[in-house]
This record gives structure tokens, C-alpha cells and sequence, in this order.
């Protein structure tokens, strides 16, 4: 294994998406981000200079960080954002995880355009447990706004209402044909007959679960999340923000200049028009075909069709397929005893205006909010494993997170009327390597609505999964504890459950929240402490020296 050095300069750059130019915060410029490429077993060490006015810190989505919590990047969790002018090296290795990753902003919406690819090959002498591919391909999806991100999400908050929606999805960072003035901005995949291509799909959109579909094409779901999969056959991608995939593409024998397109949109059980509904297209070009495609010769292809908006079953069935490989050489480590158990309600809420406030939230006289057990999080002001580490947790913390709701109700029936939540900066302390069953429970509070909730630190195995309220009788025994699969961010159901469990032998402070980042804006998060080990290698190590401050 080798160290991998990277600079990442934070800077802006004008970006013209159809006929609009607007500065965003980039990665040396590049939009989408650069790829970080390594093996596993690599360490990284990635410099992040901010020259932007903006306070930036980075998360790199799904590393494990063993012991080096302080390289997350969760603003206010991990560490205090990196200012203007200042930089701060994040350094780790990357243990036991191969696949594909990515890396993101994780300070208020700056992700919208500060994100990219993590892609990391096996070890050197090591092979993928599939057939080599002839090429890989990353296919990152997106969201496009031609507003401020940073004005979009701050108007949200001051009124209490829903953001304004993203004026396309995009692949790789083109809106592609179907929008007005993007006729040149599609994405295009050339690829040879006959040939296996490793796609490595992220869904770094905002707000929206997609469906991906390529005409006349199958995939072979291989990966999620950077953990193989037991392949199976699917014609129709489900992705939710935060989350990965990687599949084989298998070309047609077919002549050379033959063209599919691909398309994308959302899942979403939403009530319409408060999500964008619209589809982005992209193009599989086969090899030969020297003369660029025309946009009308584009827009005559047949979009190829996607399950409904809100095809709910076909997400759950779709789940149901994924299991990890469960073999000598990828075993599955799903705890069998558990130590922890824990019933977290997650979901929508509102809260009353503040006073001297208008809002325009469900009610207009309510605002927006997410709570996991009622508590809605507060972030804080200072970084949460700082305070932890160096004890000085009074006024920044408590560690009296409810292990299960307040009031216990029917959660995917009627709900009550009464969706008050609290705030609070909450934590749930859990000791070095405590076994932990976490049952996340969806209301259908202002509508029942799919949440991809995401933990960092952990991969955990996705255990079971339900419709309606969880039974603690009769739906443990039907877990899998055989061939679970592995991952670090899945869907708590629209109206059901799932369940997941996972060993705590990573200490430090690890956020979880909701992937869609309206959601995380308005509260659905909340961070687990796990306490160090008594051995050296089971210790939170201490800060690097440049870890800014706040
Ligand atoms: Cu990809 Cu806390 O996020």
C-alpha cells in the first residue's frame, strides 16, 4: 500500500447550464469534483485549501475512518469548518473497503457543487469478484440550480417553507437535451460492442431518490456502497442520495453507431410539486459513430420508461434483491447477540412560527421540521468530537438522546395532530464495541415520505426491512443474519421500517441524518459518541495540529 497525495483548492468558477452562468465552489476548478483514486489499503492525504468566502469542511461519504474520526468532516460534528484563507489536511487510510465512494461538502448546501468520486480498486494482486471489466465509468447524478444554493436553502429556513426545487438533475453535471438551452449539455457514454463496462453510479443529488434506466440495456448489480453484492439482473437502477452502486453494462453485438438513451428521475411519494418530477437524459453512443450526435437526432430517441414517481414497491422489492457475497473472502460480520437496542421515529414535523416571524410552512402559520424522537438537532457552535475529546462538552452537549419515541403511536396510520418536536444537541453514548440493533420507524406526519438515512463511521448491515409500524414480536425472527447486505446509507421505507445493525469499534463522534438535504436542514440528524477501547488501536487518536478552529 502506498500514501496518495491530493490538493484540493476550494475555489470558485463560473459554470454556464442552460444559457445561465453562475459562480459556484468547486474543487480546483472542476465541476463535478476530481476523482480521489486509491487501493484499499491505502492511506490518503488530501490538503484542502479554502479560497473561497465561504466556510468549507469536506466528508468523505462511506470511509470507515478508523480511529481518525477527526477526518470525517461533518461540520460542527468532527471538526470546525475550515475558514477563508485556511487549510486543513485530512489524512486517513482506507481499511477492509473497496468500490466506489464519494466526497461532499457537509456544511450547509455547498455539496450542490462541491462534490466527487472516491474509487478505490483492490489491493494490488487482488481481482473483483466479477468478470474483468473491458473499461470503468463513473456516472455521478446531480441537482442544478440555476439560483444560489446557499440563497435557495437560507429563504428556506427564514420563512418555514419548502426550497424552491433545482431547475434539472443532471449526469456528470449536464442537464442534457430536454431542457430549454441545454442542447449541448448531455452526457455522453461512447462505448464498443460486445464489451463489459463497471459502471460506478452516485447519487450526489440534493433531494430526490432516482431511478436510472438505459433503453434496451440490463445492468448487473454487483456493489453498494462499496461492499459486493450477490449479482442479480435489473433493468431499472434505484439510487438514493448518498448512496452507491456499482454495475456491470454489458454492450449489444450490434453496428457501431447505434445510440440509447439513458434517463433519470425521481422516487418520491411527495405531494407533486414539491419535488422536481422532470427527467434528465443522457446518451449511450456505440463506438463508430464519428459524426457528434445532433440534438434532434437526440430528442427522437425513445426515453426509456421508468417505474412511477412513487413506486414504492418497486424500491422495497428492489432492497429485498441486495445481499452481501457472504463467502470465505468477503464474510459477513453481522452481529449475532446484541448488546443496544434501539426504536428511532423518523420523520416530518412542524413547529410553530416564532413570534415576531412570518411563515409560510404547511399551515403558514408553522414552520418545517424533522426530529428523530421528537428531538429536532441543534447543531452547535463548536465541534462535537473537540468537545468530547478535551471534556469541555457543558453547554455543548447532552448525552440523554431518548432510546425510543416520547409518546409511542399508530406511526404509519393517523398520526396525531400534535407534531411538536423539541430541539436539542442530543447524543447516544454507546461503549467500544457495543453490539447495536437500530429499528428506524417512518411516520406519515405531513405525508409518508422514503429517508435515506445515513451513519458515518460504520457500515452497517441492513437487516430487515418492513411496510407499516414495526412488531417487535413477530418481525425480529425474520431477519436475515445470514446474508445481509452492507452498507452506509439505506431508505427507511415511505410508511414502513427497516432495521439495521452494526458494532460500535469505532470511537468518536459519528453523525447519522437523513440524506436529503432539506431534511438535514431541518433536523433530521442526530450524532452517536462511542467511547474508546482499552486497547491502543481501539483509541480515538489525538487531533493533527491543524484541525481549525472555531
Ligand atoms: Cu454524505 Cu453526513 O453525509
Amino acid at each position: 500500500s502506498v500514501t496518495r497525495h491530493y490538493k484540493f483548492n476550494i475555489r470558485l468558477k463560473n459554470v454556464t447550464r442552460m444559457c445561465a452562468t453562475k459562480t459556484i465552489i468547486t474543487v480546483n476548478g472542476k465541476f463535478p469534483g476530481p476523482p480521489v483514486l486509491a487501493r484499499e489499503g491505502d492511506r490518503v492525504v488530501i490538503k484542502v485549501v479554502n479560497l473561497v468566502a465561504n466556510n468549507i469542511s469536506i466528508h468523505w461519504h462511506g470511509i470507515r475512518q478508523l480511529q481518525s474520526g477527526w477526518a470525517d468532516g461533518p461540520a460542527y460534528i468532527t471538526q470546525c469548518p475550515i475558514q477563508t484563507g485556511q487549510s486543513y489536511v485530512y489524512n486517513y487510510t482506507i481499511t477492509g473497503q473497496r468500490g466506489t465512494l464519494w466526497y461532499h461538502a457537509h456544511i450547509s448546501w455547498i455539496r450542490a457543487t462541491l462534490y466527487g468520486p472516491i474509487i478505490i480498486l483492490p489491493k494490488q494482486n487482488e481481482s473483483y469478484p466479477f468478470v474483468k471489466p473491458y473499461k470503468e465509468v463513473t456516472v455521478m447524478f446531480g441537482e442544478w440550480w440555476k439560483a444560489d444554493t446557499e440563497a435557495v436553502i437560507n429563504q428556506a429556513i427564514q420563512t418555514g417553507a419548502g426550497p424552491n426545487n433545482s431547475d434539472s438533475y443532471t449526469i456528470n453535471g449536464f442537464p442534457g437535451p430536454s431542457k430549454n438551452c441545454s442542447s449541448n449539455e448531455t452526457y455522453r457514454l461512447k462505448v464498443k460492442p460486445g464489451k463489459t463496462y463497471l459502471l460506478r453510479l452516485i447519487n450526489a443529488a440534493l433531494n430526490d431518490e432516482l431511478f436510472f434506466k438505459i433503453a434496451n440495456h440490463t445492468f448487473t448489480v454487483v456493489d453498494t456502497d462499496a461492499s459486493y453484492v450477490k449479482p442479480f439482473e435489473t433493468d431499472t437502477i434505484y439510487i438514493a442520495p448518498g448512496q452507491t452502486n456499482m454495475v456491470l453494462l454489458k454492450t449489444k453485438n450490434i453496428s457501431s453507431n447505434a445510440k440509447f438513451l439513458m434517463a433519470a428521475r425521481p422516487y418520491s411519494t411527495a405531494a407533486s410539486g414539491t419535488f422536481d418530477n422532470t427527467t434528465v437524459i443522457g446518451l449511450l453512443e456505440y463506438d463508430g459513430n464519428n459524426i457528434t450526435s445532433t440534438n434532434s437526432s437526440i430528442t427522437n430517441l425513445a426515453v426509456p420508461p421508468l417505474p412511477p414517481i412513487n413506486a414504492t414497491t418497486y424500491v422495497a422489492n428492489w432492497t429485498n434483491q441486495l445481499h452481501s457475497l457472504a463467502n470465505s473472502r468477503f464474510p459477513v460480520n453481522v452481529p449475532q447477540t446484541i448488546q443496544r437496542r434501539f426504536f428511532f421515529v423518523v420523520g416530518l414535523g412542524t413547529n410553530p412560527c416564532p413570534k415576531n416571524q412570518t411563515c409560510q410552512g404547511p399551515t403558514n402559520t408553522t414552520k418545517f421540521a424533522a426530529s428523530v424522537n421528537n428531538i429536532s438537532f441543534q447543531m452547535p457552535t463548536t465541534a462535537l468530537l473537540q468537545a468530547h475529546y478535551y471534556q469541555r462538552w457543558k453547554g455543548v452537549y447532552t448525552t440523554d438522546f431518548p432510546n425510543t419515541p416520547l409518546v409511542p403511536f399508530n406511526y404509519t396510520g393517523t398520526p396525531p395532530n400534535n407534531t411538536v418536536v423539541t430541539n436539542g444537541t442530543k447524543l447516544v453514548v454507546l461503549q467500544f464495541n457495543t453490539t447495536v440493533e437500530l429499528v428506524l420507524q417512518g411516520t406519515s406526519i405531513l405525508g409518508a415520505e422514503n429517508h435515506p438515512f445515513h451513519l458515518h463511521g460504520y457500515n452497517f448491515y441492513v437487516v430487515g426491512q418492513g411496510s407499516g409500524n414495526f412488531n417487535s414480536t413477530t418481525d425480529p425472527p425474520k431477519f436475515n443474519l445470514v446474508d445481509p447486505d452492507e452498507r452506509n446509507t439505506i431508505g427507511v421505507p415511505s410508511g414502513g421500517w427497516v432495521a439495521i445493525r452494526f458494532r460500535a469499534d469505532n470511537p468518536g463522534v459519528w453523525f447519522m441524518h437523513c440524506h436529503i438535504e432539506i431534511h438535514i436542514s431541518w433536523g433530521l440528524r442526530m450524532a452517536w459518541l462511542v467511547m474508546d477501547g482499552q486497547l491502543p488501536n481501539q483509541r480515538l487518536l489525538p487531533p493533527p495540529a491543524d484541525l481549525p478552529k472555531c
